[in-house]
């Protein structure tokens, strides 16, 4: 199963939700990779890759535009294996990518075509979009067919919401025998006081109770992150935070929870 953590909004938490739900399908016991289809390339810079970002031989970019001596067929050649999950790691070359891609007919396929093609087996492929409607994300909707969004629990979040959905509506008319699944929407960095009424109410009500998740705004989140793991692999004793150790124990349940959620669904 294939799976687009999307969100067109900057910062609300794609690449700590791609990385965190990659972590919680593994510790299930999962063979997981994560896809950094960000140009920015937030979750292998989190991950600690900065030198293949910077100065990697190969990138998404070369696989995807096929100008080089890589095609489509070539995307296990990217592929970094980690302790917890495997990586395709993005490219500073990818910001490339985007104008590439709207150039060629069919430039947003490309992404799913090549994933067509590994030769590497893995149970759940989760992909981090970036921030912004284009056609990487585009390429991420098609290729995955499913969609996990986080967002902000505030009312904007309606708007962004909208807007998406728009998108995966042109899509789907755009493409023969798309259909692109609500897989969660995941409400993140609640704070303490909790998501509004109001707000939770219309996430029930438009994606139903079981496909709503709310992860706290919690600064373990950001030391997990640092420590270069999901919180799953998180160690609060090593990376100096011993006090630490009772909210990673909540977070892995959240996202354990958001985990279970997508093999019930595969
Ligand atoms: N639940 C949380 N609690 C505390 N901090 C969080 C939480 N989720 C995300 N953050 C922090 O918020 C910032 C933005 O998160 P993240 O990078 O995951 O968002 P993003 O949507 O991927 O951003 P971008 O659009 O730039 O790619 C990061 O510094 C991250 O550590
Ligand atoms: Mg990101």
């Amino acid at each position: 199963m294939r799976i687009d953590v999307g969100m067109q909004k900057g910062g609300v938490g794609k690449t700590t939700t791609s990385i965190n739900l990659a972590g919680a399908l593994a510790n299930r016991g999962h063979d997981v990779l994560a896809v950094d289809a960000d140009p920015q390339g937030g979750l292998t810079l989190k991950s600690g890759h900065r030198d293949q970002y910077r100065e990697g031989e190969y990138a998404l970019y070369d696989v995807l535009s096929e100008m080089g001596q890589l095609s489509l067929g070539n995307l296990d050649e990217l592929i970094i294996h980690g302790d917890e999950f495997d990586i395709v790691p993005s490219h500073i070359r990818n910001f490339r990518l985007e104008k590439h891609l709207y150039s060629e007919t069919r430039g947003v396929e490309t992404l799913k075509l090549s994933l067509d093609r590994l030769t590497a087996d893995y149970d759940y492929i989760v992909i981090d979009s970036p921030p912004n409607l284009g056609p990487l994300a585009d390429g991420a909707l098609l290729a995955a067919e499913n969609v996990l969004f986080p967002s902000h629990a505030n009312t904007i979040a309606k708007d962004s919401l909208e807007i998406l959905f728009d998108e995966i509506d042109t899509l789907e008319d755009k493409f023969d025998d798309v259909n692109i699944s609500t897989v969660a929407a995941v409400l993140n960095e609640v704070g303490r006081d909790g998501v509004s009424g109001e707000m939770a109410e219309w996430f029930n009500s438009t994606f139903g109770e079981r496909f709503v998740f709310q992860v706290p705004d919690w600064v373990v989140v950001e030391h997990s992150i640092g420590y270069r793991t999901s919180i799953f692999a998180y160690d609060p004793d090593d990376a100096g935070y011993p006090w630490d150790a009772e909210k990673t124990g909540t977070l892995r349940d959240r996202y354990t929870a958001i985990a279970n959620h997508v093999e019930n669904l595969s």
